[in-house]
């Protein structure tokens, strides 16, 4: 919690938040792993200290393929540290590979994954990033495959009484694009009130 706190507080832009998802959170965000039969191939966008990707970790067999892109180099030393070599060093035969990258830049297979989970704290991002990030996770995934993402709830409209014309402009412009995905997405939402502050975990399934 310390360490998270110390990198979010020097990277308020990217990380968003001050505290890491509740374990109802990101029980919630890895439901649709924990429901995707085995072989499956997973992939986590923005794990920070990675109680998301606890969850995800559990769920794998043998013949699971996980990839992990994470921008900050500090959360990938401290997620490879405390989780992802203990982890190995139990001798799981699933593939987990950790890219210390951003999600728009790195190299991986279209159309692969069975799911996508997304920690972004999109409403941080100017709308063509979003725009950008969101087409590109919907990419990754196969027919059929699903994105998890959340967002605080309320965040929006709170956020909104402290910014000017142009913050408050690119937050309807993420709030469109998101009415859009749910939309030909078949979305459902879910709140999670068990969490600092409440959120709400979004899916989405590519058609
Ligand atoms: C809100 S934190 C989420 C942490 C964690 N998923 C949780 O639930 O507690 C957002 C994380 O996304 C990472 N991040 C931000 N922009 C990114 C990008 N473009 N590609 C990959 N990771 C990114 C940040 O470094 C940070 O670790």
């Amino acid at each position: 919690m310390i360490q998270f706190f110390s990198i979010a507080f020097r990277n308020m832009k990217t990380v968003g938040t001050i505290c890491p998802s509740s374990p109802m959170l990101s029980r919630e965000l890895a439901e649709a792993v924990i429901e995707a039969r085995s072989p499956k191939r997973v992939l986590e966008v923005g794990p920070g200290t990675g109680p998301v990707t606890k969850e995800i970790l559990k769920t794998l067999r043998a013949g699971d393929v996980f990839d992990i892109v994470e921008l900050s180099t500090e959360f990938c030393q401290d997620l490879d540290s405390k989780l992802l070599d203990p982890w190995r060093r139990q001798g799981s035969p699933a593939r987990v590979t950790l890219h210390n990258a951003a999600i728009q830049d790195v190299e991986l297979e279209a159309g692969s994954y069975d799911c996508v989970v997304c920690g972004l704290p999109f409403n941080n991002f100017e709308h063509e990033l979003v725009e950008v990030i969101m087409h590109r996770m919907l990419e990754l995934l196969r027919p059929g495959g699903e994105l998890s993402y959340f967002c605080y709830f309320g965040a929006k409209t709170m956020k909104s009484t402290v910014l000017d014309e142009r913050g408050r402009d690119n937050l309807r412009a993420i709030q469109r694009l998101e009415d859009e995905l749910h939309l030909s997405h078949s979305g459902t939402r879910k709140v999670v009130l068990a969490n600092i502050p409440p959120a709400e975990v979004r899916r989405l399934r590519k058609p």
